[in-house]
């Protein structure tokens, strides 16, 4: 969580209103660097591709470019914003179940594409067959069991793949690259059996001379203790992950001709430690022996993580007339009960003070309907400066997409 003192939480109030997402770009930087390196030194082709659909606020992908990052997108909407950040084809990788028109475009000009259902195969070779003067290539996302226990649906079954390659060469498809993604399986375990399934590949196939090999994301990211002592407690280190995962590709390409980009493609666990929410106590009431504590914000704002597990708070004692609550629960502005943005508070609390949640930044404002309120305002703290980088959504925001009878 970002460390703010009295006068930065108060200036962030009077300047952008009472509650606010913050994105703590320092600490977001350091992280990105760690994770590059850590893996680097074990295997220097190793890049990050930002995962866009976790947060794909414009200042944050923005930075990951300037950090020499990719980017990871899965639709047409998510492509246009890496080409407006400044992307080449050369650094997307475009990923997903569903892609539009700009597909096309990206094979065209060399882009990085993993493919994820036969269909999508069957069109890449119209493509190629479309366009003989240029040389097409593409990944294949493979789907594999890696105990997580459940059966994904993206990708191409690993029973499939020999399939897959003969349909595409036999349209002068090259293929340059295979990807994996499983999510719920964030231990070392299931990533060494990636590891060791995605080289089997390239053995069977004989893919020697593909370009990249994509690892997906998946992985646990750095936590604030109050949010880690809820997870596992063997949850892996980057330094971990590097020995474990990463070393293998070294261990295989150590003699080999060519070594091909080895990308993970993080989002949360890039991006979730480095975004905090600041909302504001507006109520406190107790029924029938249960206390609850209102505030200005839902848990719509606060990402996937604050439904599963209670975030990193801090107070700040801005309110007047304290009271002591056992056991509460704060509750959003909503009218949802599952409403819930923290359970089983117990201590001092006052309308008027101010909350600050940790570890907001995956499926946050991204993943936030215009449900009875329009969003709120995001700024960057870099060196102590703040700028908006989002500015608060307004009524016109939300129904100017609407038609009004006369
Ligand atoms: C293909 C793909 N890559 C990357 C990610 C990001 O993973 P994480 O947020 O666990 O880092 C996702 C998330 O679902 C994904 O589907």
């Amino acid at each position: 969580m970002i460390e703010l003192n009295d006068k930065q939480v108060k200036e962030i109030i009077e300047q952008y209103g009472n509650a606010v997402y913050i994105f703590n770009q320092d600490e977001f930087e350091e992280n990105y660097k760690e994770l590059e390196s850590t893996f680097q030194k074990v295997y220097p082709n190793y890049h990050i591709c930002y995962s866009y659909k976790t947060n794909y606020t414009p200042a944050i992908c923005k930075c990951v470019k300037d950090l020499n990052g990719y980017a990871e997108v899965v639709s047409d909407m998510e492509y246009r914003l890496a080409l407006k950040i400044g992307y080449i084809p050369q650094r997307i990788i475009f990923n997903g179940p569903v892609k539009g028109e700009y597909l096309e475009k990206h094979l065209l000009e060399g882009g990085i594409n993993n493919i994820d259902r036969v269909e999508e195969a069957n069109l890449i070779c119209e493509i190629a067959k479309r366009n003989p003067n240029h040389i097409i290539k593409t990944g294949i996302r493979v789907n594999f069991d890696i105990d997580a226990g459940y059966t994904s649906r993206f990708g191409i079954d690993i029973h499939e793949i020999d399939e897959i390659i003969k349909t595409l060469t036999d349209a002068n498809v090259i293929i340059n690259g295979i990807h994996c993604h499983m999510s719920r399986a964030r231990g070392i375990e299931p990533w060494k059996l990636r590891a060791k399934t995605m080289l089997s590949l390239v053995n069977k196939f004989h893919l020697d001379n593909i370009d990249y090999i994509s690892l997906g994301s998946g992985m646990f990211g750095k936590m604030d203790p109050e949010l880690k002592k809820q997870f596992p407690a063997d949850a892996p280190t980057y330094e971990e992950y590097a020995n474990e995962v990463i070393k293998p590709f070294a261990d295989y390409y150590k003699d080999k001709e060519k070594q091909p980009l080895l990308f993970t493609e993080p989002g949360t666990t890039l991006i979730s430690k480095y975004v905090d929410f600041l909302g504001k106590v507006i109520g406190i009431k107790k029924i029938r022996g249960n206390e609850f504590v209102l505030l200005n914000c839902s848990f719509q704002n606060l990402g996937e993580t604050c439904q599963m597990k209670n975030l990193p708070i801090k107070r700040y004692e801005y309110g007047i007339k304290k009271t002591t609550v056992l056991n509460a629960r704060f509750v959003g502005y909503t009218c949802l009960e599952q409403d819930v943005l923290y359970k089983g508070y117990s201590g001092d609390i006052s309308i008027g003070d101010y909350i600050l949640f940790g570890n907001i930044g995956g499926y946050s404002l991204v993943d936030k309907p215009p449900f009875i309120m329009p969003d709120c305002p995001m700024i960057a703290i870099k060196s102590e400066n703040i700028k908006l980088i989002k500015r608060r959504e307004t009524f016109e925001d939300i129904f100017n997409v609407f038609e009004f009878e006369e």
